[in-house]
């Protein structure tokens, strides 16, 4: 089996018999509750505790409930389909093999590499906003890092004394990146522990917030619920609600990242669906009543802030409390760095398996039985990206990139009801083909939404990503080369 053409693809059969062979060397420890948890470390970060606010500021007024609404819509209908194929392909390459079954090994290479920039990017991303919520914690105790060790490397900051500088490097996002990747290293099971503690710390705030904050909210701060549109795309009207949309869908990222896991779920049929809709859905109805808390606690045009929920904890009066809000943000932006950072290393193991990435990527700890040599490539890349790019590049770059892996995910279950009709579905979508095309009608919408230099962006990292597929993964492709099968390093 020489070249066989650029439409190689894997069969549905052959991708559940190889994850079940490859399966048994990570170690299965995650049950459903572990699972969900995960999705909802992934999920509930930066999104809430820092976008929410410049959104309604900004673009949607007290309606960014609506963008809200609008993002659980779109990941709904994309979570169903997620949920699908992970119950039906329990490996964990996530999109990158649905892709492969569906579209072929180089579509499949360049989703895998599409999705550096959700889940790399993603991490860095966060990274950058926990290190601002970190100066501000330490700046309340005392203690101040120099704003020029603490920004994007070329960015202006203000110091102490009002004046302004450059900044060097952002050393706070850096070491927390590589503190997770140590914990990643030393195993799953113990770093799905420390997860499921901060998720309960970060639930637990949210909610206090929603439940304390629900009796200081000031109806009069809701009108008008959606502010005249200034006459400019995107501000205010009924576009803001769309651009809203299109930047708190951040906030939604992450549930995806549960498919992952499937290789070390106990029963992967079950509890993907269960991991993915259900964190999925106490996000949503957490975000939209968060959402509505904080532009009743707070009229819209004072929340363009780097710490929103914060903010509107100080109308409430309890200093106590403001403390916790920051403690339990911090908590929610280290889970998420740490499913994401994670799932990267998950993707590319699969990747590796298939050839398609050298096979350092699929080498395990021998006793922690950890893909360490990769998880330390990552985190140095990583951490170098957090180090030097500033937050509003990363972020974009991110929705962009999982907006396209997303509409990929539709398409894939579409085909494979028909391709593979009669492959076993323990979760099926209901409603299909309506449901994934809404996917992905809703996802190119929200790409509509983003700058053109991020198109831009988009279209020179795939290009680059193409590139390297002709260089090196189609010479080691195990699909094409079968006699090439290598065991890992
Ligand atoms: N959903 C994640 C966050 O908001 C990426 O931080």
């Amino acid at each position: 089996m020489a070249d066989q053409g650029l439409m190689t693809r894997k069969s549905v059969d052959d991708i559940v018999k190889s994850g079940e062979a490859e399966g048994h060397k990570l170690s299965k420890t995650l049950g459903p509750f572990s699972i969900t948890a995960m999705g909802i470390g992934a999920i509930i970060g930066a999104g809430i505790f820092v976008l929410t606010g410049t959104a309604a500021a900004q673009y949607a007024g007290p309606s960014i409930m609506l963008s809200f609404v609008l993002g659980g819509i779109v990941c709904g209908f994309v979570g169903l389909c997620y949920a699908e194929l992970a119950a039906m392909l329990p490996v964990s390459g996530s999109s990158y093999t649905y892709t492969y079954a569906t579209l072929g090994e180089i579509f499949a290479w360049m989703i895998g590499w599409d999705l550096v920039l959700e889940y790399a990017m993603g991490a860095a991303t966060v990274a950058v906003g926990w290190s601002g919520y970190v100066s501000s914690i330490l700046r309340d105790v005392g203690i101040v890092i120099p704003p020029t060790f603490a920004a994007a490397t070329g960015t202006t900051v203000t110091l102490a004394d009002g004046s302004t500088a450059t900044a060097i490097l952002n050393v706070p996002a850096a070491l927390i990146i590589a503190a997770i990747t140590a914990l990643l290293i030393m195993g799953t099971k113990e770093s799905a522990r420390l997860n499921n503690i901060m998720v309960a710390v970060k639930l637990t705030v949210v909610v206090a917030f929603i439940a304390l904050g629900a009796f200081y909210v000031n109806p009069a701060n809701w009108h008008p619920f959606i502010p005249p549109s200034t006459g400019e795309f995107g501000h205010y009207g009924l576009s803001g609600i769309l651009r809203g949309s299109a930047v708190v869908f951040f906030a939604f990222i992450g549930f995806d990242a549960v498919s992952c896991a499937a290789q070390e779920a106990q029963a992967p049929q079950r509890d993907m669906p269960i991991g993915i809709l259900g964190s999925l859905a106490i996000c949503t109805v957490l975000y939209i009543a968060v959402a509505a808390v904080l532009t009743g606690l707070v009229p819209y045009d004072q929340l363009n802030v780097s710490d929103p929920i914060a903010k509107g904890v100080d109308v409430i009066g309890l200093t106590w409390f403001s403390i916790l809000i920051k403690i339990g943000a911090l908590s929610g932006l280290t889970t998420v760095i740490l499913v994401l950072l994670y799932g990267q290393s998950r993707i590319f193991l699969t990747m590796s398996q298939d050839g398609l990435l050298p096979r350092l990527f699929a080498h395990l700890h021998p006793t922690l039985n950890t893909p360490y040599r990769s998880q330390i490539l990552i985190g140095v890349i990583v951490a170098a990206v957090a180090a030097l790019v500033p937050i509003n590049i990363l972020g974009e770059m991110v929705s962009i990139g999982t907006l396209f892996a997303f509409i990929l995910v539709c398409g894939a279950v579409i085909y494979l009801r028909r391709s593979a009709a009669r492959a076993v579905r323990p979760f099926r979508v209901p409603g299909v083909p309506v449901v994934p095309i809404g996917g992905i009608l809703f996802c190119l919408l929200l790409m509509s939404g983003l700058p053109l230099f991020t198109w831009l962006r988009l279209f020179i990292w795939m290009a680059a990503g193409l590139a390297l597929y002709f260089v090196y993964g189609h010479r080691h492709s195990v699909l094409r080369h079968p006699e090439r099968v290598q065991e890992p390093l």
